[in-house]
């Protein structure tokens, strides 16, 4: 019998499979010879551009990859196509003016399959539900009646973020957490937070907490590789799903319990109205309170709670090193709020037009920090061409969002937190593009709570301003304790704990933090 020794089918493996790369990379090469992609860092056969992708902050890696190739760069990560646009004209010319072939999303499996983190966000643009939907948020959100009839809420939780704030170090991002999470959790279930340690508050927290650390979607091994779902735990790449699994169980408690919450009020007929009980009250007029309908309403109050949340945390969270950095802008925008609320009063919302420097800050933070550095991504349904390339259908679309917000044309001197940058009175120039052109997304899928997010970090940083001094925290011997300035990498970015020196700023102040607090 023939024998065959344990180097020759060595060999022969060898050959077969540089036969099998040979056709395989030979055929890829003609199918992306034939048509005009835009440039990209070189792919390797199957693999794509994988290896150049690191696992930390992909927004700069790519942003590199812009400096050299353009502001179109077209990568693959194995089968999946990517199209990265890091300017602001390119990505509203295509996700704005072309809104109708850009606003699907492609399959998230991580994220969605395998997180179960909402199925509004994989919905395609056109689909029925996908319309329901952003109707519901709409008049929820976007709705000048609905925003005016949070502002009671808004205002009360201001009060207690002062009155946390003043005396904080390291630990007020706590506070922060409690006075958005407690707007939203009224707005969204009528639910009123009366402790930190509110448990639907701790939810929250831990849910968003491992969304904002998991990969970016899209951008995830199983995403481009959906089989890995099913890999067991204990095998090598196992991790996703046993990640997976331990958030799946968080996100099923974030989702009933505040609508269990919900049903139980509105049985007893003491239930707020609110995002839920509005959305529970109408399908059961019109007779369609299915079980489809209530997961779908728990799905979307889901989003709406968790989509606010960390944002919001972690921009105003990035406003308050801008101060501990920039004295000298604070001190600019303590007088500027001086000169308006005369420190007798806490700042409202009737105050907005009257601190155009309050504006320019919370613009520069907006840019500054970009929290979702490479926001949702979008796919496109159609082949299409832009600026003379090919795109083909269901290509990735993901805006560099932070490479935008660093783009020296754009915005000179970029690192440098300057709100001047903004200012329309300033001699010889004309302002710089407002931030929440980009920052809140775009086309049909940009951010339904952004009008609510804006208003509630205008009124958080404007009682700041108006009752606090922020300043660097000191160590024993009394020196300035520098705090390093480094974001987290992920989908939803925050500055690395840094420590400060917050207090009231005069008597006055505490004396107005005090007597608010009651
Ligand atoms: C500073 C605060 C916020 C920022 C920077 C932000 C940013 C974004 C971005 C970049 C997107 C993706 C848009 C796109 O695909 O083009 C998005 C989507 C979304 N945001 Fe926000 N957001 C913020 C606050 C909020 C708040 C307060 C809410 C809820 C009231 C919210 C709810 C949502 C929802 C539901 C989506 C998904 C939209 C969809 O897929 O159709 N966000 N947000």
């Amino acid at each position: 019998m023939l024998t065959v020794s344990l180097a020759e089918r060595a060999l022969y493996a060898f050959v077969f499979v540089s036969i099998v790369s040979h056709f395989v990379y030979a055929r890829w090469i003609r199918c992306w010879s034939r048509v005009h992609h835009p440039p990209g860092p070189s792919p390797l056969p199957l693999l794509g551009n994988v290896y150049q992708l690191p696992d930390g902050h992909k927004e700069k890696t790519m942003s590199d990859w812009a400096v050299v190739f353009g502001k179109l760069v077209y990568v693959s990560f194995f089968r999946t196509r990517v199209l990265i646009v890091s300017s602001l004209d390119v990505a509203q010319e295509i996700m704005e003016k072309r809104s109708m072939h850009y606003s699907d999303r492609p399959r998230l499996v991580h994220m969605q399959e395998m997180m179960q983190w909402t199925s509004h966000l994989g919905y395609a643009a056109s689909s029925e539900d996908f319309r329901k939907h952003r109707k519901w948020l709409q008049s929820a959100f976007l709705a000048h009646n609905s925003l005016v009839k949070y502002r009671p809420i808004q205002l009360r939780e201001v009060r207690v973020l002062l009155d946390g704030m003043s005396g904080s170090s390291s630990q007020f991002e706590q506070h922060l957490n409690r006075f958005i999470g407690a707007i939203l959790m009224e707005v969204v279930y009528g639910y009123t937070v009366t402790s930190a340690d509110d448990k639907f508050l701790k939810y929250g927290s831990e849910v968003m907490e491992e969304v904002a650390h998991a990969g970016y979607p899209s951008l995830s091994p199983p995403d481009w590789l959906p089989f890995l779902k099913y890999v067991p735990t204990w095998l090598p790449f196992g991790k996703y799903r046993k990640e997976s699994e331990r958030f799946k169980d968080l996100v099923r408690k974030m989702r009933a319990d505040p609508y269990d919450y919900v049903r139980k009020t509105m049985a007893a007929g003491t239930a707020p109205s609110s995002f839920t009980s509005t959305l529970v009250e109408e399908a059961v007029r019109t007779n369609l309170l299915t079980l489809q309908e209530e997961e779908d309403i728990k799905d979307m109050a889901t989003l709406v709670y968790g989509g606010g949340m960390d944002t919001t945390v972690s921009t105003l969270s990035a406003f308050v090193l801008a101060m501990v950095l920039n004295p000298r802008v604070l001190k600019k925008a303590q007088e500027e709020m001086d000169y308006v609320v005369n420190q007798d009063r806490l700042p409202d919302f009737s105050d907005r037009n009257s601190l155009p420097y309050l504006e320019c800050i919370i613009k520069e933070v907006y840019r500054w920090h970009v929290v979702a550095p490479l926001g949702v991504p979008h796919q496109s349904t159609i082949d299409d061409k832009v600026r003379g390339f090919d795109i083909p259908g269901k290509t990735v679309i993901i805006p560099n969002l932070w490479a935008i917000s660093r783009d020296p044309e754009r915005y000179p001197d970029p690192e440098t937190f300057y709100p001047e940058r903004f200012e329309h009175a300033r001699a010889g120039s004309i302002p710089q593009t407002d931030p929440r052109k980009f920052i809140f997304g775009f086309g049909r899928r940009i951010c339904p709570g952004r009008l609510l997010a804006d208003a509630n970090i205008w009124l958080a940083i404007a009682n700041m301003v108006a009752t606090l001094d922020i300043g660097k925290a000191r160590d024993s011997a009394g020196s300035e304790i520098e705090p390093r300035v480094e974001s987290t990498s992920g989908f939803i970015s925050h500055f690395e704990d840094y420590m400060s020196d917050i207090k009231p700023r005069s008597e006055n102040a505490a004396q107005l933090i005090a007597a608010a607090a009651v």
